[in-house]
């Protein structure tokens, strides 16, 4: 119909050019900047990965020391996010807070901003990986009813994240470097995955030449959902509802009937039709940090039953449904003490490098223009006004 094409979730449809992440979903591929996954997870720290995705090469040791000096030095929040923060209620989930707060931060960083300046957009990107672990942290300390604590700088960007996250004010917190390393590894694995619906949901709203924070708090309202980030959550939760190995045989089959609306959480994606290759690395680092931090989790054991299951079933394997990374990366948030509603909020932190990185990518590109989809109308034709009292 019209001069348009009907691509439903936009599976057939390149909004963009990119020279950031390359995916072969066939072959089971992934690239930052051309660099395969499985050699940066291995010789990589998070914030390498974010340089190298803002800005296309890894850094030199210089560049390096001052990309790190830059993030830790805009890891504050403003005083005025704490009346914000306490606003909210006590239960509140952390992901509504989170789309809260980076929404807030455009009221913080507004005027003063000149999209046009290249050192501006770049301050932006940096506040954003800087602050978003300072704000997932203080969400999580008031859901909890725990005082804020602000970002120790003299350390590392992960190990700092999980000090202000967990650490109780009369205890220094002993952190085990094993935790740290994982985290961190998780975190280069989330860091950017081209399309999905969050970066497209940045770059939409990027493209109307809207602030990057409001266009950020978007992308982390779409990660929120369970189709996407909000899967490693739902994984936990089916885990758990599934309770005990022999309960999967049933599981798998609920998961087949489409009349009950259950999926199996953690498996399929829209590009893999093949083995997620970040979930191979996490599959060994699952085992790893279980048996490094001396976890014996029940629910491993349902986890492991689970994959084989599936990957044996004839249905899943007809539709080519592996598990995904947010198959294994609940099991070692929970391992690593992270509690369930917190697991989005890490791929949130995560992701906010990816997002950052194609907010600067686009708003560079001389082909850009802003983002508006077409629509198959189905409604009525045209058709008179009846009057209130002839309804
Ligand atoms: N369990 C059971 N059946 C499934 C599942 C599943 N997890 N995923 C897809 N299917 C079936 C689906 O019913 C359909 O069957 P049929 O062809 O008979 O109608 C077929 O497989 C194709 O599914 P689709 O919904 O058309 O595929 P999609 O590309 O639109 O969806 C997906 C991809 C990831 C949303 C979907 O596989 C899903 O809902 N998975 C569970 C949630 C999940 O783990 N999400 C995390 C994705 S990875 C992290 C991220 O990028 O955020």
């Amino acid at each position: 119909t019209g001069c348009f094409t009907y691509d439903v979730g936009f599976t057939a449809t390149a909004a963009c050019k990119s020279a950031i992440t390359y995916i072969d979903g066939d072959a089971g591929v992934l690239l930052y900047r051309g660099y395969p996954i499985e050699q940066l997870a291995k010789n990589s720290s998070f914030l390498e990965v974010a340089y190298l995705l803002m800005n296309g090469e890894l850094p030199s040791k210089t560049e390096f020391d001052t990309f790190e000096h830059e993030v830790t030095h805009h890891t504050m929040m403003h005083e005025a996010f704490r009346t914000f923060l306490y606003g909210f209620r006590h239960d509140a989930h952390p992901m509504a807070m989170m789309v809260g707060m980076l929404g807030s931060m455009a009221s913080f960083y507004h005027g003063s901003l000149d999209l046009e300046d290249a050192e501006q957009r770049r301050l932006a990107a940096i506040r954003l990986i800087a602050k978003v672990p300072t704000i997932a942290a203080a969400c999580y300390r008031y859901s909890i009813g725990w005082p804020i604590r602000y970002p120790k700088n003299n350390l590392e960007f992960t190990t700092r994240f999980l000090h202000m996250m967990k650490e109780v004010p009369s205890e220094p917190l002993e952190l085990n470097p094993v935790a740290a390393k994982a985290l961190d590894l998780l975190f280069i694995l989330h860091a950017d995955h081209e399309q999905n619906a969050s970066t497209s949901t940045v770059r939409l709203v990027g493209s109307t030449g809207a602030n990057p924070y409001a266009c950020v708090a978007a992308g982390v309202a779409a990660l929120w959902g369970p189709a996407h980030g909000g899967a490693n959550e739902a994984v936990l939760q089916m885990l758990e509802e599934i309770g005990r190995p022999e309960n999967v045989g049933s599981a798998v089959a609920k998961a087949k009937d489409k009349e009950s609306g259950f999926r199996l959480m953690g498996f399929g994606h829209r590009v893999y039709k093949n083995f997620d290759p970040r979930a191979k690395i996490i599959r060994e680092m699952c085992h790893q940090v279980l048996n490094e931090l001396g976890v014996n989790d029940p629910l491993l054991e349902v986890a492991m039953k689970l994959e084989v299951a599936a990957l044996k079933d004839e249905y899943f394997v007809q539709r080519k449904l592996y598990p995904n990374v947010d198959f294994y990366s609940g099991i070692i948030y929970k391992a690593l003490g992270i509690p369930t509603e917190m697991f989005t909020v890490m791929f949130a932190i995560a992701r906010t490098a990816g997002w950052v990185s194609h907010w600067l990518e686009q708003q560079t590109d001389p082909e850009a223009k802003i983002g508006r989809p077409r629509q198959i109308y189905t409604g009525y034709a045209e058709r008179d006004y009846t009057a209130l009292d002839k309804r």
